[in-house]
């Protein structure tokens, strides 16, 4: 099979599509036949060598897939060959082939495209988990969603909609137009001027009740002062160390010199809550997460949910891809066709 390989650290140069041996599905596995992987921000911080739960290199990445089932391993259902499914998948999904075991599998929604399909587990179910299940948003409370034209930030916008919330959102200014039409409330330019002020005018000086911030750094001491009274702030991610090669390290020491500290008197004190995220640490929790897949599959089923998928590159155009990204140029998701 041919596979998109991060052969070290460092610019989209080290990204080669080789050849490596079909793998075999074992107890309990299926082996799928890739139509579509979805490309994260992961992927690109692990090519940079700042993604700490990454594979040792030359690894394949991917967390996420659509395609068919191929084949079974021994004791599973051969009717389940042929089938369009999605999965998680603990890397290796930027393949031809993958292997994956059953529990992280589920059907496809017949009316969404492998593309489409690819573009949900990780956005949405990392929407899901900030939103609703960590972030308990209700119906007519303010959010604030950072990076709300990425892949998670569009997939929080269709949630927190659904909710019933008042949604504020950070974005490139060119994505604005994109954001309104696709029912943001308030898009804020985040990187033009101090998102904050702007934010308090909107909501009359009193912030929000819930932000969801992937910058990290500076950024999360900023996002706590957005917050009102009751208000909860879930960090899951560090995308402001984005940069190959040193620049990047230093970036990252930034950050995590920037990191703010939260004590719990304080916390008391102001009524607010602090809380993390990382669906990559959620391997162990089958159940809850096939709990939250059944409900992004009923949004789908009833159309709130509406994947977007902006761009599809094929593996031979994988510097492309990661550069588009890093241009911050993509609205929604991008995936990685073979
Ligand atoms: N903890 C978890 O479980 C989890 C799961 C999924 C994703 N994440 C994190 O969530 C964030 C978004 O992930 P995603 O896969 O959905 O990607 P994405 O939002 O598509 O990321 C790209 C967008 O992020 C914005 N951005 C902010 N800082 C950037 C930078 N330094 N370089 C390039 N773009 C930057 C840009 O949009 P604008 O300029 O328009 O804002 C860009 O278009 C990432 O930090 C990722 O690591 C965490």
């Amino acid at each position: 099979m041919r596979a998109v390989v991060t052969t070290r650290n460092g610019d989209v140069d080290v990204l080669k599509v080789e050849t490596r041996p079909d793998p075999v599905p074992g107890r309990g596995e299926v082996l799928i036949r890739v139509k579509a992987a979805g490309l994260n921000f992961a992927d690109i911080l692990a090519r940079q060598g700042l993604y700490p739960d990454g594979p040792p290199k030359p690894c394949v990445m991917g967390y996420e897939v659509a395609g068919t089932v191929e084949a079974v391993g021994h004791e599973l259902d051969r009717a389940l060959v042929t089938k369009p499914v999605v999965a998680m998948t603990r890397f290796g999904g930027q393949a031809e082939l993958v292997v994956v075991p059953l529990t992280q599998i589920f059907e496809k929604p017949e009316q969404l495209s492998f593309e489409q399909g690819a573009a949900v587990p990780v956005n949405y179910l990392t929407a899901w988990a900030l939103l609703v299940t960590m972030g308990g948003l209700k119906k007519e409370e303010a959010v604030l969603i950072h990076n709300a034209g990425g892949g998670v930030g569009l997939a929080a916008l269709d949630i927190a909609k659904h909710i019933g919330a008042r949604t504020y959102g950070t974005a490139s200014t060119s994505k604005h137009e994109f954001l309104k039409a696709r029912g943001l409330d308030h898009p804020i330019d985040y990187r033009g001027q101090d998102w904050l002020p702007v934010l308090m005018d909107l909501t009359g000086g009193r912030g929000v009740e819930l932000v969801i911030d992937p910058l990290g750094g500076s950024s999360w001491k900023k996002s706590y002062r957005a917050l009102r009274t009751t208000g909860r702030m879930g960090v899951f991610g560090m995308s402001t160390a984005s940069a190959s090669g040193i620049r990047g390290k230093l970036r990252a020491i930034r950050a995590l010199a920037q990191t703010p500290r939260f004590h719990p008197l304080t916390l008391m004190n102001r009524n607010r809550g602090v809380f993390g995220l990382n669906l990559g640490h959620m391997w162990d929790e089958g159940e809850k997460v096939a709990g939250w897949t059944s409900e992004i599959v009923r949004g789908i089923n009833e159309g709130w949910i509406q994947p977007y998928v902006d761009r599809s590159f094929t593996f031979d155009q994988i510097a492309d891809a990661h550069q588009y990204i890093e241009a911050r140029k993509n609205i929604g998701k991008v995936v990685l066709v073979p």
